[in-house]
């Protein structure tokens, strides 16, 4: 398996349509509910789809004149989130993506190289029946995001003390698991932010920038230019040699892609990025998550379309043979196909031998946004020795997208 461990510990996501995104991940995407638990204050569920772990919460209640205290015991970063009045807005009564939790080796390493990172949590101990895991919670430099930094290597539990495992009598039928891993995280943030997020992520967790593809420009990354829009990508991922307490060797694959506009925050003009900031309460944040695919993309597309996923789909122009049909047909996949489906295949492939032989071809798809308010949406991927992100498909997703936002205009 390609992405056979990974630096994720769990993505975790706030709605108030709980019911609705619960929906969306069981049924849609064949993600199994693994445990789940109600305090006071919010409810919590933990799902998963072979390494790929998700946490859904949901704030249910909140007494802004009491404060309520986290269990010691537990995993707990939420309470404290909502006890302070300057984080509590990072989730209250909104639909955001916002904690992107790491396996570390060392908790206390990381807080100690970092004296001016934003500590919410303080590093804390939880235990139940199947060990200790020690965390803390940072803020990242980006809007809304958060990082709970995880130790689980004195656990053997499946999820997180403080949660209930579901039974295998309550557990529902399951369905075929259709996603493996996470394949990285984009974010969206504003112009000229991009660098600075780039160094603040190398400095506290040691990741290393890394091209995107020949054209990305040390100081401009890769930029995408549709008529006077566009924006700028630049990559970073966790450097196996870092000499950082981030991730265990067997735990680097970590990629992130930091998406920023190209448009000044004062103008009228908008693009998906600075749309997605005014609707995600004007906080720059997570943009979407791309999703690996178990054994391989089109299974995945065809049995979730079924399921009623909603997939952003190119114009029939992208599969013409002088569009991308040519690329594709060199790799052996059938145009109708991928047509059909709405797939966008990328290669990188230096040539023809390594084109045919699918040496560096990824193929992806993107939803609608999974959320009311426009913002954050999924990725499905498949590569097949591709290390990028599909820069000739950025332009496409691109034009899908601001062709969206202009006939809502
Ligand atoms: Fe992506």
């Amino acid at each position: 398996m390609e992405n056979e461990t990974n630096g994720f510990h769990h993505i975790e996501l706030h709605t108030i349509h709980p019911d609705y995104i619960l929906d969306l991940f069981i049924r849609i995407y064949g993600f199994q509910l693994i445990a789940k638990r109600n305090t006071f204050n919010y409810s919590q569920w933990f799902l998963k789809s072979s390494q790929c772990q998700l946490l859904i919460s949901s704030v249910l209640n909140i007494d802004l004149n009491n404060e309520n205290k986290p269990n010691n015991d537990h995993y707990d970063i939420l309470t404290t989130i909502l006890n302070n009045e300057n984080t509590r807005d990072f989730i209250l009564d909104r639909d955001t993506t916002f904690n992107v939790a790491l396996h570390v080796k060392s908790v206390q390493t990381i807080l100690d190289k970092n004296p001016d990172v934003q500590v919410l949590v303080s590093r804390r101990q939880a235990v139940d029946e199947y060990g200790t895991i020690e965390y803390a919670c940072i803020k990242s430099c980006i809007g809304n995001v958060v990082h709970t930094l995880i130790n689980t290597s004195e656990y053997s539990g499946s999820c997180l003390p403080g949660f209930v495992s579901i039974s295998n009598s309550e557990k529902q039928e399951s369905n075929e698991s259709l996603i493996d891993s996470i394949d990285h995280i984009a974010f969206a943030i504003p112009k000229n932010s991009a660098l600075s997020a780039v160094i603040w992520y190398e400095k506290v967790l040691g990741m290393k920038r890394f091209k995107v593809n020949q054209q990305d420009d040390p100081f401009q990354g890769f930029s995408v230019h549709v008529g006077t829009m566009g924006m700028r990508l630049f990559a970073s991922e966790y450097w196996k040699c870092a000499e950082t307490a981030c991730m265990n060797d067997k735990q680097s694959n970590l990629k992130f892609v930091f998406a920023e506009s190209l448009i000044d925050s004062n103008s009228n003009s908008t693009d998906q990025i600075t749309k997605f900031i005014a609707n995600h309460k004007n906080q720059p944040g997570i943009q979407h998550l791309a999703l690996y695919c178990m054994d391989n993309i089109k299974n995945a597309v065809r049995i979730t379309k079924t399921n009623g996923a909603q997939y952003l789909l190119p114009c029939q122009d992208y599969y013409l043979k002088e569009n991308n049909g040519y690329i594709i047909e060199a790799t052996g996949e059938n145009v109708s196909e991928l047509a059909e489906l709405g797939i966008l295949l990328d290669d990188e492939s230096d040539n023809q031998q390594e084109l045919k032989s699918n040496k560096k071809v990824l193929l992806q798809i993107f939803t609608k946004s999974i959320f009311n308010n426009d913002t954050f949406f999924l990725e499905l991927i498949e590569r097949r020795g591709a290390i990028g992100f599909g820069a000739g498909n950025i332009r496409t997703l691109w034009k899908i997208v601001q062709q969206q936002i202009d006939s809502r205009r």
